[in-house]
């Protein structure tokens, strides 16, 4: 018990009242607050909620035909890279820490699985794209990935997927005179399909149920998730920033993982890209550039100028759900596996010169035992979704 060396006075009752509040870590588990960050972890709404700015989100037929386009290399510059390529496997990802485009090219960063992704309101580790439509954009025109054009992209839909193309946008491929509207359409189609990939119903959401049934019942102490939940939400501090149903806070945080490269400032960087971007949930190609999605920009534009200095070196929080799946970890791709995932976190980043900025408030060594680093794999590992 080195973590706690007043632990054995206040069990003797030695400690005054008042000091012993102060020391929260010997407070039962969970307290108030903690109960709030446990009833925030339950099992997301089955299909993902609707997207204003893609009026196409929930059609069948744009699924269909995204879910064609997904796994299409002909979409591409070099003929034999798709969206697959990268996203493929269980883990809807690679099992290398960068994945290879065309030419033999290598990404900057570790693919995110695209599994959940119809969940998320940010998307890239470095948030600079805001919606699943405008994502879809990005790799298909990046040279790195799929080298492709929009009078590629023209002359492909035109070739294999005319009437499909017609049937839900209303004109033929080659009508569409407007480049944009073109790869708007496209980012929409895709995003249908995308938000068709959904695995929930973990161990995890059975285990927190039952658990908050042992906080009502007193037992608690006695229940097997307790250690784990207790490391996750308590001890490690994990749940300040993996909360809710997709257990992320969708901001963007410094947690220290080491990176050296030219893209190190993560949203700090891309931010102030994405707001200006025409393709943004705010601009002409959405289909609701007034709505909600506009006051997200609005408020992300804020944090820049207010607290900058925070979003230097930060990247997205990443979904958990399905994570044993995605290995390996963080947006260099740099740890192997969610034992050295919890080492990190454990020694509280890596040392600072390693990355732009500084880690965030949050993080700190965490001194856990042999036990709560086990306990907390097997948290995380219990967070894989039933297959569908
Ligand atoms: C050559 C590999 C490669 C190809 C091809 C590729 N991706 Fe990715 N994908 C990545 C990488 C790497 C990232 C992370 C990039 C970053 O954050 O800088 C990513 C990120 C994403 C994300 C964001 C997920 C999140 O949680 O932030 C989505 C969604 C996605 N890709 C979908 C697609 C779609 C759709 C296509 C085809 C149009 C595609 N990808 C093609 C490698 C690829
Ligand atoms: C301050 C917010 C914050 C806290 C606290 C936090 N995380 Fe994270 N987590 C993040 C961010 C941000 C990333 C992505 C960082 C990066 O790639 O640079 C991340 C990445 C991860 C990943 C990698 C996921 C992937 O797909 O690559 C795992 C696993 C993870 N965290 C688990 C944990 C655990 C376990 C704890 C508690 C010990 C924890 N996190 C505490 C914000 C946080």
């Amino acid at each position: 018990m080195s973590r706690h060396p007043l632990r054995t006075w206040m069990l003797t009752g030695a400690l005054a009242g008042s000091l012993a509040l102060s020391c929260t870590s010997e407070e039962p588990f969970p307290n108030v607050d903690e109960l709030e960050l446990l009833q925030s972890l339950h099992s997301p709404t089955r299909t993902p909620p609707k997207d204003p700015t893609n009026k196409y989100g929930d059609l069948p037929a744009a699924a269909s035909l995204g879910q064609r386009l997904f796994k299409d290399p002909g979409l591409s510059g070099c003929g034999n890279i798709s969206c697959q390529s990268c996203h493929d496997g269980e883990g809807r990802s690679v099992d290398t820490p960068k994945a290879t485009g065309c030419e033999g090219q290598l990404t900057g960063r570790n693919p995110p699985s695209v599994l959940n992704s119809g969940y998320s309101t940010w998307f890239m580790w470095d948030g600079r794209a805001d919606r699943l439509w405008n994502q879809a954009l990005l790799p298909l025109l990046s040279t790195v990935e799929m080298a492709s054009s929009p009078t590629l992209l023209r002359a492909r839909l035109s070739e294999l997927y005319a009437e499909d193309y017609r049937a839900l946008f209303g004109k033929l491929p080659s009508e569409e005179t407007d480049d944009n509207v073109l790869l708007a359409n496209f980012g929409k189609a895709i995003a249908a399909y995308e938000r068709t990939l959904v695995r929930n119903d973990a161990t995890f959401d059975q285990d927190v149920i039952r658990f908050l049934e042992a906080v009502q019942a007193g037992k608690a102490e006695s229940d097997p998730a307790y250690l784990g939940l207790k490391t996750f939400v308590r001890t490690g501090q994990c749940a300040a920033c993996h909360k809710g149903p997709s257990l992320s806070d969708d901001q963007f945080h410094n947690i220290g993982v080491k990176d050296l490269s030219d893209s190190k400032r993560g949203v700090a960087e891309a931010a102030g890209k994405m707001l200006g971007w025409p393709f943004n949930s705010a601009g002409p190609y959405s289909d609701a550039p007034s709505g909600v999605e506009s006051s997200r920009l609005q408020r992300l534009s804020s944090d820049l100028q207010e607290k900058g200095p925070e979003l230097e070196g930060a990247y997205k929080t990443p979904t958990l759900r399905n994570v044993e799946l995605t290995a390996p970890y963080m947006h260099t791709g740099e740890l192997k596996t969610l034992e050295d995932v919890v080492e990190l976190y454990n020694k509280g980043g890596e040392p600072a010169g390693n990355y732009a900025g500084a880690v965030s408030k949050t993080i700190k060594p965490l001194d856990l035992s042999k036990e709560e680093k086990q306990a907390l794999v097997k948290v995380l590992k219990s967070m894989t979704g039933a297959a569908k």
